[in-house]
């Protein structure tokens, strides 16, 4: 049966690190409050000059050179993110550009926290009927230029910042590789966390007030998005448990989205798993939307935390809401 495997992963960050006690100068919070509410303590930051694809270029790299590939030797690109470079064309295409290869497709995935787990997804019906062999997915984001750095937006401006994380994906024979998927979006909650602008739900003519009312700046109604993540989380998570026949014990780890280290600790008690199987890595980068489960599966490989045949779980959840899981047998 053939399968899709993960062969290379790779990472990148901005080399500047913003801490807790520098948003104190740019805002009414503290380090205590961030810290107790969220687990964060810092985050980074991109130049003036970096965009999302060149964070999403330097991740690319890493993953191809622990895949032994070169970059024209991709056949696919899958590139997730909320914070594309422009608001078209999409950032896959840059991407592709900034690597040198030339033609092959380049598709943006816009859904948000879950956006590499529907990539994950899309890049494992590709693999399986034998559309493409190498697909390069990317999850990328810079948010920090996007954020509403004043007292007004704090509740959401601690919360984010700027990474990639990049996979490889290629067939194999062997009983291991992607399991199972698991998608999910429930579009009612569409405004509780979402940026309204630029977008064509504004009226004609409304550029002036919308850029004067500041709703081209995320804005989050926190209460409501904790509520649902710590019941979709573990929910997606049992739901692909259930679908490959396995129960909690037989978790190598779970990587969640790092949305705050609440959130996962919230689903990790209700599916009664020691920390050891639950990996967190939001105290140094924030939340990093998309990025956050490559960046996550990236550290966690170097770590040593995932062996071979050990499963793995990705579960994530986001604005939309959308909510996803995917299995692993690494
Ligand atoms: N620093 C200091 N004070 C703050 C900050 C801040 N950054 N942000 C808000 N506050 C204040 C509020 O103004 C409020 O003050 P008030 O009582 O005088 O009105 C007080 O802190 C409490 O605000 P709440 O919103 O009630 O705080 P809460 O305990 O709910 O925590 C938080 C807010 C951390 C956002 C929480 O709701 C949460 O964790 N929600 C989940 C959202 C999340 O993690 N989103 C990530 C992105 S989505 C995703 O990836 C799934």
């Amino acid at each position: 049966m053939r399968r899709a495997r993960i062969t290379g992963v790779g990472h990148y960050a901005p080399p500047r690190v913003v801490t807790n006690f520098d948003l104190e100068k740019m805002m009414d919070t503290s380090d205590e409050w961030i810290r107790e509410r969220t687990g964060i303590v810092e985050r980074r930051w991109v130049d003036e000059d970096t965009a999302t694809s060149d964070l999403a270029a330097e991740a690319s790299k890493k993953a191809l050179q622990m895949a032994e590939l070169k970059p024209e030797e991709i056949d696919f690109i899958i590139f997730a993110t909320l914070s594309p470079d422009y608001y078209f064309p999409g950032s896959g295409c840059l991407l592709q550009h900034k690597l040198g290869i030339n033609h092959i497709g380049a598709l943006d995935v816009r859904n948000q926290c879950c956006g590499f787990i529907y990539g994950l997804s899309i890049a494992d019906q590709y693999i399986r009927t034998g559309t493409y062999n190498k697909i390069l997915l990317v999850g990328a984001e810079v948010q920090s230029k996007g954020l509403n750095l004043s007292t007004e937006g704090r509740d959401v401006a601690v919360l984010f910042g700027d990474g990639a994380g990049a996979v490889v994906i290629e067939p194999t024979d062997e009983d291991r590789g992607i399991l199972s998927t698991h998608l999910h979006a429930d579009g009612r909650f569409a405004t509780e966390l979402c940026v309204e602008y630029p977008g064509s739900a504004a009226p004609q003519g409304a550029t002036h007030q919308m850029l004067n009312e500041e709703r081209f700046f995320p804005k989050m109604n926190g209460r409501e998005v904790f509520k649902h993540a710590a019941i979709r989380f573990p929910q997606v998570i049992q739901e692909a448990l259930e679908a490959n026949g396995f129960c909690t014990q037989d978790i190598g780890l779970i990587i969640p989205h790092q949305a705050n280290l609440r959130i996962s600790e919230a689903m990790r008690t209700r599916l009664g798993l020691p920390p050891e199987k639950v990996y967190n890595n939001i105290q140094r980068y924030g939340n990093t939307t998309a990025a956050s489960i490559p960046i996550a599966l990236s550290e966690a490989l170097s770590e040593g935390r995932i062996q071979d045949n050990d499963m793995v779980i990705l579960a994530a959840f986001g604005s939309g809401f959308t909510w996803a899981s995917a299995a692993i047998r690494w």
